[in-house]
């Protein structure tokens, strides 16, 4: 059967789905990994043992709240913190706390692409929270770091946690923090969790559970393209394989085809066809030193005020000023 050429009229995912698999070798981009299954898995996988990301950085949050105050408050004028990809603000609750109890003057300006997330995250605040003033912002980071370069009432304050920037290779990082200085004012502050090198087969345990939740996950992608392109991924004939490269500190997902075969996705018109062990490279998870943080910074004029680490420094929380 012919394959369809593209046309104009394909979403991006569409676009993407076709090139990624058109190409050679194969690849797909982990920012399809979340609809609504993808979300819930990802919550499952921070609560894994495993997954040491998500405890390290709240370990770090609650040990050095009050240091963390002390920066963002700076010279007591009122500032807005801004967080990008905020999701169910777990961690961020910690400083928000603290920060009332400080009697800090902010205002908390959540940013997600899930309404639904943002939802969720400002009745969890109201609630929990009910002295913080809270401003959710619906939209990608791009679209929204625009509104906020529009603010120049308060200082900004922009949390990017989890380590989110590990899912971007170097040079999209290094963009991605250029437009972030371009938003700020002097006395602005980026605040970014990076983890980092550490034994491998700990890396390794983390993107690899027992229970294939993280599997699960990486497969979400292929599940995603049956259901919203009408196409037959059978599951069980791709295997999550992940490896990490301790000199470059890059870990990497894929999805390796167990056998030959032919996937037909009727939406793109498109059949595509593996050879057995052929792979699709699906997530990059960028492990990080001090070097690499500081080269990251330097190339896109930032420098670090400051760093918080846990006991086992497996986490950092860098604070960047322009
Ligand atoms: C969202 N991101 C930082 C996670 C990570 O560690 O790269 C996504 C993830 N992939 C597999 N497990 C978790």
């Amino acid at each position: 059967m012919q394959n369809k050429i593209a046309t104009a009229k394909e979403t991006l995912f569409e676009r993407e789905v076709r090139q990624g698999l058109t190409a050679y070798p194969k690849h797909l981009s982990s920012k399809y990994f979340y609809d609504a299954v993808g979300d819930k898995l990802f919550q499952d996988i921070m609560a894994l043992p495993e997954y040491y990301l998500t405890n390290c950085e709240h370990n770090i949050l609650e040990a050095h709240k009050n240091e963390i105050a002390k920066h963002f408050a700076a010279d007591g004028s009122p500032f807005s913190l801004f967080e990008l990809g905020a999701g169910d603000g777990k961690k961020t609750k910690v400083l928000l706390e603290h920060f009332i109890d400080q009697k800090l003057n902010f205002d908390y300006r959540p940013i997600d692409i899930s309404q639904n997330a943002l939802d969720q995250l400002e009745s969890s605040i109201k609630q929990e929270l009910p002295k913080v003033e809270v401003s959710p912002l619906q939209g990608t980071y791009f679209d929204t770091l625009k509104n906020i370069g529009q603010e120049h009432q308060k200082r900004k304050i922009i949390l990017f946690l989890g380590s989110n920037i590990g899912n971007l290779l170097h040079d999209q990082a290094i963009d991605f923090l250029k437009k972030l200085r371009e938003v700020m004012q002097e006395g602005d502050l980026v605040f970014m969790g990076f983890d980092q090198k550490k034994d491998p087969q700990t890396i390794l345990d983390a993107y690899n559970d027992p229970t294939k939740i993280t599997a699960a996950f990486n497969k979400n992608i292929l599940t995603r393209i049956n259901t919203e392109m009408d196409a037959n991924f059978n599951l069980d004939n791709f295997k999550h394989w992940e490896v990490y490269d301790p000199e470059t500190g890059t870990a990497k997902s894929y999805l390796v085809s167990v056998k030959k075969q032919e996937v037909r996705i009727e939406q793109l018109e498109l059949t595509v066809r593996f050879d057995a062990w052929e792979s699709i490279h699906t997530e990059i998870s960028q492990k990080y030193d001090d070097k690499v943080v500081e080269w990251l910074a330097e190339e896109s004029g930032l420098s670090i005020e400051t760093q918080f680490t846990d006991p086992k420094n497996y986490y950092k929380n860098y604070l960047f000023k322009k």
